[in-house]
C-alpha cells in the first residue's frame, strides 16, 4: 500500500481533489489530505476527510498533532507528496522555500518525491514569473505536470486547467514505478545536444533551430539506466539531468573538440543540430551604416562522420536526421553516407522543434521502424533501452 500525502491548494479545481482521492483509494492507496487556508473556500475538509477516511490537516498550529506526530513526520510518513491543484502562489512559495503554512512547511521538510499538478488562469500560467518558477521547481527535482488546455472557469481559453484526475493518477503510477535495472552500468555514452552558434561578430551569430530537449531527455534516460553519460551541449538553457556530466560549448568546432576529448565511449548519440558552416568572424561589431557585409562561409567539421572514421569509433554510433520531406528516404541514405549504425529520423515539418512530442523512425541495418508519436521523454526511454539491448547483444 502506497501512502500519498495530497496537498490541496486554493483554486476552483480543488473540487477535483475529491475525484482524485476516490480514484487513488480504489487503487488501494492510503491518502492523507492537507488543505491550504484558501482551499477551504472551494472544498470542505469534511468532503476530503470522508473520501480519504482520515483526518484532514489544515494548520501548523494544531498543537495536539505537533505533539503526536509533528509536521516533519507528516511529510516523511508519506511515500509521495502530490500537490493538486497547485496554484501559482503555492508554486511560488515552494520555489522561494517559504514555510508560512502547513502545506509549504511539509513541502520544505520532505525528503520524498513531489508531484505538482498546476491549475490557474491561462495568463497566470504563461506569466514570466510562473514560467520561471516551473523551471526552477523542475530543476529542484519536482515533477511538474503540464496543465490541460481548454475553457477555464473564468471564461478564458488556453493552458491552465488542472490535468484530469486519471492523468494525475497515471503520473503518480509513473513516479512509483520501480527504477529500471541499471542495464548500462559500466558503459560510457556520449551525447551531443542543442544547436551550435557560429559567431559573425561579437553580437551576431548563425545557428540551427534546436531546443536541446530531445538530446537532454536521451542523456537523462541513459543515466537512469546507469550509464556514465557525457553530454556535450550547445547553447541551451535547459537544466542538466541528474548524474550527467555536461560540457557546454558554443561552436561546432568546440563541439568536435569536446567530443574527441570525451572518447573512448561505448556508444554515441549525436542529437545536436550542428551548424554546417562557420563564418570568419571579426573581433568588432559590424556597423550597420557601412557597406552590407558579405558572409564568407567555411564548412564545419562533420562530427558524426569524423567519429565514424575515428580509430576510437564507439561500437554503436547513432545519428539524428531532421527532415521536412521524404523523411525515411533521406535518413536511409544518411545512415550509409555517414557510416552510422543507426539513424533516428524525425519529421520536423510540424511542431517538433521546441515541442514536447516527437515522431521518429529508427533506421538500422535491419530496416525501418516507425514509432508512434510520443513525448520526447518516452522516445528517449525507448531509445536508451534499445541501446542497452544492442550493447548487451554484442558486448
Ligand atoms: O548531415 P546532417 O546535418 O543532416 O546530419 C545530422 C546528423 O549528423 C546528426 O546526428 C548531427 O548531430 C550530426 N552532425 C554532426 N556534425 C555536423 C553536422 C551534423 O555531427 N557538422
Amino acid at each position: 500500500m502506497t501512502r500519498i500525502l495530497l496537498i490541496v491548494g486554493g483554486g476552483i479545481a480543488a473540487y477535483k481533489a475529491a475525484e482524485l482521492i476516490r480514484l487513488l483509494k480504489t487503487r488501494g492507496h492510503a491518502v492523507r489530505c492537507v488543505m491550504t487556508e484558501s482551499a477551504h473556500h472551494f472544498v470542505t475538509p469534511m468532503t476530503l476527510a470522508a473520501l480519504s477516511e482520515d483526518k484532514v490537516y489544515t494548520t501548523l498550529w494544531d498543537l495536539k498533532d505537533e505533539a503526536e506526530m509533528g509536521h516533519i513526520q507528516l511529510s516523511r510518513q508519506a511515500d509521495l507528496i502530490v500537490v493538486a491543484p497547485a496554484t501559482a502562489d503555492l508554486m511560488a512559495r515552494m520555489v522561494a522555500g517559504l514555510a508560512n503554512d502547513l502545506a509549504t512547511t511539509l513541502l520544505l521538510a520532505t525528503d520524498k518525491p513531489v508531484l505538482v499538478a498546476p491549475a490557474m488562469n491561462v495568463r497566470m500560467w504563461s506569466h514570466a514569473a510562473t514560467v520561471r518558477n516551473v523551471a526552477q521547481l523542475r530543476a529542484d527535482g519536482v515533477t511538474v505536470m503540464q496543465p490541460d488546455e481548454g475553457m477555464m472557469a473564468c471564461g478564458e481559453y488556453g493552458p491552465g486547467r488542472l490535468p484530469e484526475p486519471p492523468a494525475i493518477v497515471a503520473a503518480i503510477d509513473a513516479m512509483l514505478a520501480p527504477t529500471p535495472p541499471k542495464r548500462l552500468a559500466g558503459r560510457h555514452v556520449l551525447v551531443t545536444a542543442g544547436p551550435t552558434h557560429e559567431p559573425i561578430d561579437p553580437v551576431r551569430y548563425i545557428a540551427n533551430r534546436s531546443s536541446g530537449k530531445q538530446g537532454f531527455a536521451i542523456a537523462a534516460a541513459l543515466a537512469r539506466l546507469g550509464a556514465r553519460v557525457t553530454l556535450v551541449a550547445g547553447p541551451v538553457t535547459l537544466p542538466t539531468p541528474p548524474a550527467v556530466d555536461r560540457i557546454d560549448v558554443e561552436t561546432a568546432r568546440e563541439m568536435a573538440a569536446a567530443v574527441d576529448h570525451a572518447l573512448p565511449a561505448d556508444a554515441a548519440v549525436m542529437v545536436a543540430a550542428v551548424a554546417d558552416w562557420h563564418v570568419e568572424s571579426v573581433p568588432q561589431k559590424i556597423k550597420k551604416g557601412e557597406a552590407t557585409p558579405t558572409l564568407m562561409l567555411a564548412e564545419n567539421p562533420d562530427i558524426l562522420a569524423t567519429l565514424a572514421r575515428s580509430p576510437h569509433r564507439p561500437r554503436l554510433l547513432i545519428g539524428f536526421a531532421a527532415e521536412t520531406e521524404r523523411v525515411i528516404e533521406h535518413a536511409v541514405a544518411k545512415r550509409v553516407r555517414k557510416t552510422a549504425d543507426w539513424i533516428v529520423a524525425n519529421d520536423v515539418s510540424g511542431d517538433v522543434m521546441g515541442g514536447a512530442d516527437n515522431s521518429v523512425h529508427l533506421i538500422t541495418e535491419a530496416g525501418v521502424e516507425s514509432w508512434e508519436r510520443l513525448p520526447k521523454d518516452a522516445v528517449a526511454t525507448r531509445l536508451a533501452e534499445r541501446i542497452a539491448d544492442a550493447l548487451e547483444a554484442a558486448p
